[in-house]
């Protein structure tokens, strides 16, 4: 088994490990990539395909796990030349993912999203799958993903995705205002132990690193949730995720990009 990598940045790199103590082959190209995509590859030992033709005429399996925006570039120049099964494993919306997947000339496709962090979940992090070919995809199950199949459309498994997103994204953002009000009125302590007991235990900690994450990814997360929108419009009126939107876009215009903020106390001194 062949498992071929477009990008090999933090999802390509463990996954790429895990698979290879498993005994399958990874391959990827660093035809025009940076010193730390080189890097990683030469760490993560996978074989070097000159550039991402080969890697598209050798490989069993291809994975696309690049920059959202490239995802679509990289599909239409491997289209014609996949000759396996071709997963596109980017955050981007249905719509984006139907537009890639278009440019694979065999048809063989998956769109596939991982629900979650890889770097910190490990190969476990759930991938759901949907599309022409996401049941041979989730085949690697046998080599220890964790590859869910939720419906044969594609497309399908970037909405949800998108979804969970609008949600988690919609929370956080909740938090971090009524977070910091409790702090301008030195009720922030208060306010986490009471949400802790209306929640769940943990809630407390889960809550304060959401608020720190938040504000430390605000630029992505605005843009991300113009993706969401892009997707939600279609089906309703869209309120909450594009006041969500509003509040990272806030708070990028606020903090110090090259600061490290150690608690959530010193991030909400610097917005005052
Ligand atoms: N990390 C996660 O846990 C996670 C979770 C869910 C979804 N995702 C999605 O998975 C995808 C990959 O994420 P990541 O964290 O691995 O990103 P990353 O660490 O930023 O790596 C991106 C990789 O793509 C390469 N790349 C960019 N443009 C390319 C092109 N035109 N052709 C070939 N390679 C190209 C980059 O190479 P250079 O270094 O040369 O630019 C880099 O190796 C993204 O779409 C992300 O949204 C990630």
């Amino acid at each position: 088994m062949k498992v071929g990598f477009i990008g090999f940045g933090e999802v390509a790199s463990n996954l790429s490990k895990w698979l290879k103590d498993e005994g399958v082959e990874s391959y990827t190209s660093l035809e025009n990539r940076s010193s730390k995509t080189k890097k990683l590859a030469e760490e993560y030992a996978a074989n070097i395909c000159p550039d991402n033709k080969t890697l598209a005429e050798l490989s069993d399996i291809l994975i696309s796990a690049v920059t959202p925006a490239e995802a679509v570039n990289v599909a239409e120049e491997v289209g014609k030349y996949v000759k396996g099964i071709y997963v596109d494993l980017n955050n981007i919306s249905p719509q984006t993912v139907r537009k890639a997947l278009g440019n694979i000339e065999n048809g063989k496709t998956v769109d596939a999203a991982i629900m979650g962090g890889i770097k910190k979940e490990g190969v476990k992090v759930q991938i759901i799958a949907s599309g022409r070919c996401a049941s041979q995809f989730a085949g690697l199950n046998k080599y220890g993903l964790n590859i869910k199949i939720v419906n044969h459309d594609p497309g399908k498994a970037k909405a949800l995705k998108m979804l969970r997103s609008s949600y988690t994204k919609g929370v956080s953002a909740l938090l971090l205002e009524s977070l910091y009000s409790a702090y301008m009125m030195g009720l922030d302590k208060e306010f986490l132990e009471n949400l802790e007991r209306t929640e769940c235990p943990g809630f407390k900690n889960s809550a304060i690193s959401r608020v720190k994450s938040s504000a430390i990814h605000s630029q992505r997360k605005a843009q991300e949730m113009d993706e969401i929108i892009n997707f939600m419009i279609e089906y309703g009126h869209i309120i909450m995720s594009k006041s969500t939107k509003e509040v990272f876009k806030d708070i990028y215009s606020k903090i110090s990009h090259d600061k490290r903020y150690e608690n959530y106390k010193e991030l909400f001194e610097s917005i005052k």
